[in-house]
């Protein structure tokens, strides 16, 4: 009985090979959050029969791993991420020119990305840069709401205020980025001047912050708002708003990676991953960015863009490489080594 029992677990693991095999497998870079990555590692295999070979990696991370492995990629699609980077790999030859059928269907902003790429990434949701706070925290410490960029910077905060290392993440690249464009280049550097006075740290990946402040570590994070609401759904108190002076957004985008070993397999994945049914998958795994597809559906916890104040974020200016190792090389010589 047994022998047969092992005998049957033997064949079907012998033709879910020969399945895998037959329909291949693509390598995935995935800058989301584990949930949603590990749910598209699930469906798309179970859909297609493809393996996905799935690494996770914040958006500067994944940038500078594709440069590494230039010569040699092993990597066949970078999923998500905050767009910026993604322009990057395109400008530096990483990326592959794709057009895909479904371009139309998608919002203009997700199609001026692949645009402005000449078509070597494409955007698949956005999502924009704010505040998140624990107010339970926030009243503990007899501290108010920080409502203003200007806020951030008074003395009560000292200690309270996390973000991320514009290095490795794509949030925190958003944030210098924005503050540039909103201030000048040299009044956003004295801003984050002063802003580090107030950073108990700057940590690696763009979420961190947002999970410190549900967990109570910390006050107040400079996040992304659509970061706020699944914390929220785990139980934790967590607030988001965004800043009165404006800000910038994310384009979180997709490219297909030139040299990719399974072409034909990321190619499929990619398409998979425009439909709406794909992109829906972000809201069932608490993420609540704007889906790029226009018939995605859009979950109410997702922000409303019409409520927020905007600057005109420049994409091709600070996605263009020699900006944006320039602006990070800045940041880290004239902030991030500065005595708290
Ligand atoms: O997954 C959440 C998210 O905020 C995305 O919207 C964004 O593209 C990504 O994280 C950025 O992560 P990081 O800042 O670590 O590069």
């Amino acid at each position: 009985m047994r022998r047969n029992h092992l005998a049957v677990i033997t064949a079907l693991a012998g033709l879910g090979t020969a399945h895998a095999q037959e329909a291949g497998q693509v390598n995935v870079i995935c800058s989301v959050q584990a949930e949603w990555c590990n749910m598209i590692q699930t469906v798309f295999a179970k859909t297609t029969g493809v393996k996905v070979n799935m690494s996770l990696k914040g958006s500067g991370e994944a940038l500078a791993q594709l440069i590494a492995e230039k010569a040699n990629p092993k990597t066949d699609v970078w999923f998500g991420g905050t767009g910026d980077p993604h322009l990057q790999a395109a400008e530096q030859g990483l990326s592959l020119e794709y057009k895909s059928p479904s371009l139309t269907q998608l919002h203009a902003w997700a199609q001026q990305q692949a645009a402005q790429s000449a078509y070597r990434t494409v955007g698949i949701y956005s999502g924009p840069l704010g505040f998140g706070y624990n107010p339970e925290l926030l009243a503990k410490k007899k501290l108010q709401v920080p409502k203003t960029w200007s806020d951030l910077l008074k003395p009560e905060y000292k200690g309270e205020i996390q973000v991320a290392n514009p290095a490795s993440s794509g949030t925190a690249y958003t944030m210098v980025a924005t503050l540039v464009q909103l201030m000048g280049e040299d009044k956003a550097f004295e801003y984050m001047k002063a802003l580090h006075k107030n950073i108990s740290q700057y940590t690696r990946s763009g979420t961190g912050p947002i999970k410190a402040v549900a967990r109570g570590e910390t006050s107040v994070s400079i996040s992304f708002v659509h970061d706020g609401p699944g914390e929220k759904m785990q139980g934790f108190p967590v607030e988001t708003l965004t800043p009165a002076e404006g800000t910038g957004a994310e384009i979180g985008s997709m490219s297909i990676i030139k040299g990719a070993r399974n072409l034909e397999a990321a190619k499929k994945f990619y398409e998979w991953a425009l439909s709406p049914a794909a992109q829906e998958m972000g809201a069932a795994a608490k993420q609540f960015q704007l889906p790029s597809h226009k018939a995605a559906k859009v979950d109410p916890r997702v922000p409303d863009f019409k409520k927020i104040k905007f600057i005109n974020y420049d994409y091709a200016k600070y996605g263009a490489s020699a900006e944006r190792r320039r602006l990070i090389a800045k940041w880290e010589k004239d902030v991030n080594s500065l005595p708290k």
